[in-house]
């Protein structure tokens, strides 16, 4: 007969804890966690520098995405762009609060990969939702060698109120899921040749200096940033990836180079240590 008392008193090693003295937790939380899908190559196309430039840059690096597909089994996660902007504008003139607007320029995130996957369901690509994502994203990629999904995190009405626009955005997005899924590689995919100095689109741009490799801490420093700035401090905790590259999308073949492994943007080193 089983003892009901026993049962109460399980036994685990946190089990008797706060969860808030850090030297108790560290020797069982501390370790690194398995990887899920180390084979995963993440790629995230950008809202505004590459979906809202419509076919001239859609269609060349559907091509490219195509030709990868026998070689690399990809999660795509695409940007909010420009009908977020428009959002955020609108939404702030009204006073709307940071969780109402989280929620709207994520779904316009995921109307870019819409459009995304609709062009590359040839291929046997869809487009997934965030639950699908966390849940069967490995049975999806047993029947297709990419899915694309939203990178926007679904913080949505639980966005940190820290700005009146989300802080955590689509590259954060991108960053967090592909940590957590111990992805081989997250690619950012740009419309410039990786970050610089300065804004090579902004004034004074023509002083801009490409950065071939920094630390996520070293590009803290930069005033203005080709992501989001939370990306730097996620990254600063990340368990798996050891970095991120972020390239040109509307030059032909980066892409393709940046996922065999080639530097042909910047890397962005993360605080992951090498296992
Ligand atoms: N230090 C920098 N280095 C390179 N580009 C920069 C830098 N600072 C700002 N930028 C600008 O960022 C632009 C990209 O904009 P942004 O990152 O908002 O687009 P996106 O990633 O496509 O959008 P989304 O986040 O909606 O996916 C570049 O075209 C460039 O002008
Ligand atoms: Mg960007």
């Amino acid at each position: 007969m089983t003892d009901a008392n026993s049962i109460k008193h399980v036994a685990s090693p946190l089990a008797r804890q706060t969860l808030l003295d850090g030297d108790l937790i560290r020797p069982v939380a501390g370790r690194r966690p398995i990887r899920l899908l180390p084979w995963l190559q993440v790629v995230k196309i950008g809202g505004r520098s590459i979906m809202d430039r419509g076919a001239d840059a859609i269609l060349p690096i559907v091509d490219e995405i195509r030709k990868l597909l026998p070689e690399h089994r990809l999660l795509i996660l695409t940007g909010a762009g420009v009908r977020a902007r428009h959002l955020y504008g609108v939404g702030l003139d009204l006073g709307l609060p940071v969780g109402s607007l989280a929620p709207l320029a994520a779904s316009e995130a995921g109307q870019n990969g819409h459009i995304l996957a609709s062009l590359l369901a040839p291929e046997g690509v869809s487009y997934v939702e965030h639950p699908t994502i966390a849940n069967q994203l490995a049975i999806h990629l047993s029947a297709a060698r990419a899915v694309v999904g939203s990178a926007f995190p679904p913080y949505h009405h639980h966005e940190f109120p820290h700005s009146r626009i989300p802080m955590h955005r689509a590259d954060t997005g991108a960053f967090l899921l592909a940590d957590a899924l111990g992805a081989a590689g997250l690619t950012i995919v740009e419309d410039v040749d990786g970050v610089y100095t300065t804004d090579p689109k902004g004034p004074g741009g023509e002083r801009a200096e490409l950065i071939r490799e920094a630390s996520g801490a070293e590009l803290s420093k930069l005033d203005a940033l080709p992501f989001d700035r939370a990306l730097l401090e996620v990254m600063a905790n990340a368990r798996h990836l050891e970095r991120v590259q972020v390239v040109n999308g509307l030059v032909p073949g980066r892409l393709t180079a940046a996922l065999r492994g080639e530097h042909v943007g910047t890397i962005v080193r993360t605080g992951a240590q090498a296992a």
